[in-house]
């Protein structure tokens, strides 16, 4: 295989995990990074992200010389041949996706560029933050205006998108075996260096512990660069609206007495369907749907178009943490002083990120009312802490339940799921309400503990 010298701009969970498995399959990367503390923890090899396998990974890396961390992007550019853009991309005021870090390293670069020495190859900038279509253009036109400022307009570089469609709590797994690549390009020579980048991912062939693993080669998909970005915002849209329906579903199954659980089971087994994102609950949440579900309607809305499913599909994500409340209120009534127990608080389990977390909305919606929360997550509690002050936050789930009142499943957790409901009713107080938001508990062995 050849190896490339990459640059990765962004050491969160993409550009962390990114670098990490670029470096493990035979790179040499350089992360970077305007966050001081965050590359300081790095080289002293604690990793900010909780990712499972990811500092094992980073460790093991570094060592060997692999991959290493800055904060000086301009020797970074001079030196790759590959550079990856993984900044944030968060949600602006109007719903649409806020450039404006994509932005700043669009123009560093093509100032760095500027700077260097002439290259025998194209610098490849790749675009893995989610972008809306079109950004593949704007990044190019920041790159030439940044060298222009920098006082050379004849730089040399491709953009082209590769769009990241990692999970978070499986990021390394699916880095290193994932469902497909996709790149999209103008021209043709960028697409070639990513192949040949890509090849061990593709071909399966770099040596790993993770096995086993599957050994059929990963679909490489070439397209252009709008078309590209659109796969990743059609693709979350898509898994959102998977939850969103199957949330409606089980909204009706409540009202006519039918179980989701089995209802999901059956409609799953149809290979049209499968199985996957039919688990009714609170909703989606996280760093990705709610913000590219927004992002994609926005676009729409600029082109005049009304994305009357995607709006359907966020009312309905709306309603379901709200029905917690609800649910709560019937069977509690005021809750003045009512103690809640939130068990999970982590926007899905293996992970610590509580972007857009359902638990938080319902934390503060239950505080609004006179309730006294208190939280429990293995190692989201930390952050929620920090996040929301007004959060009681403890660390065992046991000492969350007692006393209390009500408790909601909130993320299904392996030590949630297996929760003795015995010990648990033993510690609550009347009338010992158990809501379960991700049906991740047998609710006749509930009734009867
Ligand atoms: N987190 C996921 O599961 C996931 C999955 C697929 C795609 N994505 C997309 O990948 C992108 C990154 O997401 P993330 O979750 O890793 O974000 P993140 O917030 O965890 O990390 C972003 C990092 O970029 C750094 N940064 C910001 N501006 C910078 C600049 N000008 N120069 C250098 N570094 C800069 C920040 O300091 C931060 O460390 C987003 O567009 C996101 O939508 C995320």
């Amino acid at each position: 295989m050849k190896e490339f010298n990459v640059g990765v701009v962004g050491a969160g969970h993409v550009g962390l995990v990114t670098s990490a498995c670029l470096a493990d399959i035979g790179h040499w990367v350089t992360l970077v990074d305007v966050d001081e503390e965050r590359m300081a923890d790095l080289k002293v090899g604690e990793v900010p992200v909780y990712e499972p396998g990811l500092e094992a990974l980073v460790d093991e890396v570094a060592r060997r010389g692999r991959l290493r961390f800055s904060t000086e992007l301009t020797s970074v550019v001079s030196a790759a041949d590959v550079l990856f853009i993984c900044v944030g991309t968060p949600q602006g005021d109007d719903g649409s996706a806020d450039l404006s870090n994509v932005g700043a390293v669009a123009k560093s670069v093509g100032r760095a560029l500027a700077e260097a020495e002439e290259r025998e190859h194209p610098l490849v900038v790749v675009n893995k933050s989610t972008v809306p279509m079109g950004s593949g253009d704007y990044v190019s036109m920041l790159i030439q205006e940044g060298a222009a400022e920098a006082g050379n307009g004849s730089v040399d570089y491709r953009v082209v998108s590769n769009p990241e469609f990692l999970r978070e709590g499986s990021a390394v797994y699916d880095s290193l075996f994932p469902d497909r690549i996709v790149l999209g390009a103008h021209r043709r020579d960028g697409l070639d260096v990513m192949r040949a980048l890509y090849e061990p991912v593709v071909e399966q062939s770099f040596p790993t512990k993770l096995d086993p693993r599957p050994k059929v080669a990963v679909p490489f998909v070439t397209t252009d660069l709008a078309s590209a970005e659109m796969i990743k915002y059609a693709a979350n849209a898509f898994l959102a609206t998977k939850i969103s329906f199957i949330n409606e579903i089980a909204n009706i199954c409540e009202l006519v007495g039918a179980d989701v659980g089995n209802v999901a089971h059956g409609v799953g087994l149809d290979e049209r369907i499968g199985s996957r994102f039919l688990q009714a609950g609170m909703g989606w949440g996280g760093s990705c749907f709610p913000k590219d579900v927004a992002a994609l309607k926005s676009v729409a809305r600029e082109y005049d178009h009304q994305p009357v499913l995607l709006d359907a599909v966020v009312a309905v994500n709306e309603l379901q943490w709200k029905q917690v409340i609800t649910k709560l209120q019937r069977e509690l009534h005021t809750l003045k002083g009512k103690r809640i127990a939130l068990l999970g608080l982590a926007f899905k389990p293996n992970t610590d990120d509580l972007r857009e977390a359902p638990s938080l909305k319902v934390a503060r919606a239950l505080n609004r009312r006179g309730a006294r929360v208190t939280g429990y997550d293995p190692v989201a509690g930390k952050k929620a802490v920090r996040l929301q002050s007004d959060l009681r936050v403890v660390f065992d789930l046991y000492e969350a339940l007692s006393e209390a009142h009500a408790a909601i499943v909130v993320t299904e957790w392996e030590e949630v799921r297996s929760l003795d409901l015995e010990e648990a009713a033993s510690l609550m107080k009347p009338p010992k309400l158990l809501v379960d938001g991700r049906n991740a508990l047998d609710p006749r062995a509930a009734s009867a503990a």
